[in-house]
C-alpha cells in the first residue's frame, strides 16, 4: 500500500440491525430485543485508482458495507473517511452534496435499478441535473458522450430500459454512475445476474473505464474468479468480520485463513469467468446468535479449544503483510 492518504477508508466500521419482534409481541412472550451485527470492526483502505474487493458468502455483510461506504446507511460505529474526511460528520448540506457527487454505486440487478418509465437519456442525465453540473442545453451532448463511453449508440438514448438486454442495462447503469464524474464507485455484484460471456464484457468495460478515468472501485462479489480478475487487494468477509486482507497475488498464492482456503477449494478450478462456486462445506451460522470465539470455528476442521473461547484479533503476517484473524495462523507463525 502506498504512503499517500487513501481515497477511501473504513475505520472500525460496524452495522447493527434491530431485528426485534414488535413491542407488544415481545411483551407477551417476555422476549428481549434482538440485534443482528451485520458488520463488525471492519477496517480497510483503498488507494486512489485501485480496486479493493470484498468476497464472502451471502449474508456476510458485503452489501451493508457498500451502502455505508456510499453514505446510504449510517454506520452503527466507526467511520467512513473520504480523502481523510469523515463522511457522516459532515453537516453542511453543500459539502455533503459535493461529497456525494464523488461517490456512486452500481447494483446487481440492472432491472430494478433503472426507472422503467424513463427514456435512457433521461436516466443517464438525471445525476447531471441533480448535482447541477452543467447548463440544461449541454446535457444531451454529455449523455451522448457517456453512451459512447459504455459502448452504446446515441440512438439508444431514446429507448426505454425494457428494450435492452441485461448486459446493456448494466452499461446504462454504469453510464448513469459516470454522469456525475465520480472518483469512486461501489460495484455490488454488478455482473452476478449476467451470462458468462456478457459478464466478461462488462468487467472489461469497467477495467477500461478505471484506467481511462482513474477510477477507484470497491468491488463486491461472491465469485472468486471475478474477484481475481478485478482486484488489487482483497478482503475476505465472514459473518461481518474481515478474516483476511491481502493483495491479490498473496491471497491466491498463499491463502492463510482456513475460511479463505475453503472458499478457494470450493471454487471451480477452470479459469473462466462467472462459474458459480460450488457450495462451501457446512452451514452459515445464525447471524443473530453467532458462535463464541472465532465465528468460523464450527466449520473449521482445524479448530482447537482456544478458537471456541477467544475471538482472534487481526494480525499481520509475512513480508507481504497479509492481515489475518486466526489463532492457528498465529501459532503457525510462532513455530516457524
Ligand atoms: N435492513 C436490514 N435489517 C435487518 N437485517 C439486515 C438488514 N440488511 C441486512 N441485514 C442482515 O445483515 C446481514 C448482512 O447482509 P448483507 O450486507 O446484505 O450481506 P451480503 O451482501 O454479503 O449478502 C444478513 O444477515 C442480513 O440478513
Ligand atoms: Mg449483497
Amino acid at each position: 500500500m502506498t504512503g499517500q492518504t487513501p481515497l477511501i477508508s473504513a475505520r472500525n466500521l460496524g452495522a447493527v440491525f434491530d431485528v426485534s419482534k414488535p413491542w407488544l409481541n415481545r411483551l407477551f412472550a417476555m422476549e428481549a430485543k434482538q440485534f443482528l451485527t451485520a458488520v463488525d470492526s471492519v477496517d480497510f483502505d483503498i488507494p486512489k485508482g485501485k480496486t479493493f474487493a470484498l468476497v464472502g458468502e451471502s449474508g456476510s455483510g458485503k452489501s451493508t458495507i457498500g451502502r455505508m461506504i456510499v453514505g446510504l446507511q449510517k454506520p452503527s460505529s466507526g467511520q467512513v473517511l473520504i480523502d481523510g474526511d469523515d463522511f457522516f460528520a459532515i453537516t453542511d448540506v453543500k459539502r455533503q452534496m459535493a461529497m456525494r457527487r464523488r461517490i456512486q454505486m452500481i447494483f446487481q440487478s440492472p432491472y430494478a435499478s433503472l426507472n422503467p418509465r424513463w427514456r435512457v437519456k433521461h436516466i443517464i442525465g438525471e445525476p447531471i441535473k441533480a448535482f447541477d453540473l452543467m447548463p440544461a442545453a449541454d446535457i444531451d451532448g454529455r449523455v451522448n458522450e457517456l453512451l459512447d463511453q459504455v459502448g452504446l449508440a446515441m440512438s439508444d438514448g431514446e429507448k426505454f430500459p425494457h428494450e435492452f438486454s441485461g448486459g446493456q442495462r448494466q452499461r446504462i447503469a454504469i453510464a448513469r454512475a459516470l454522469a456525475s464524474n465520480p472518483e469512486f464507485i461501489v460495484c455490488d455484484e454488478p455482473t452476478s445476474a449476467l451470462d458468462v460471456s456478457v459478464q466478461s464484457q462488462v468487467l472489461n468495460l469497467m477495467k477500461d473505464l478505471q484506467r481511462d478515468l482513474g477510477l477507484t472501485y470497491l468491488f463486491i462479489s461472491h465469485d472468486l474468479s471475478v474477484i481475481r480478475y478485478m482486484a488489487d487487494e482483497i478482503g475476505v468477509l465472514y459473518l461481518g468480520r474481515l478474516v483476511e486482507v491481502a493483495d491479490r497475488d498473496t491471497l491466491f498464492d498463499n491463502p492463510r485463513h482456513p475460511y479463505t482456503r475453503m472458499l478457494m477449494d470450493a471454487a471451480p478450478r477452470v479459469d473462466a469467468f462467472g462459474r458459480t462456486a460450488d457450495t462451501v462445506a457446512g452451514e452459515i451460522p445464525d447471524p443473530i446468535n453467532k458462535p463464541t470465539g472465532c465465528s468460523f470455528h464450527p466449520r473449521c476442521h482445524l479448530a482447537v479449544d482456544l478458537c471456541k473461547k477467544e475471538r482472534p484479533e487481526v494480525r499481520e503476517f509475512g513480508a507481504e503483510r497479509a492481515r489475518v484473524a486466526c489463532h492457528l495462523c498465529e501459532t503457525e507463525a510462532e513455530l516457524a
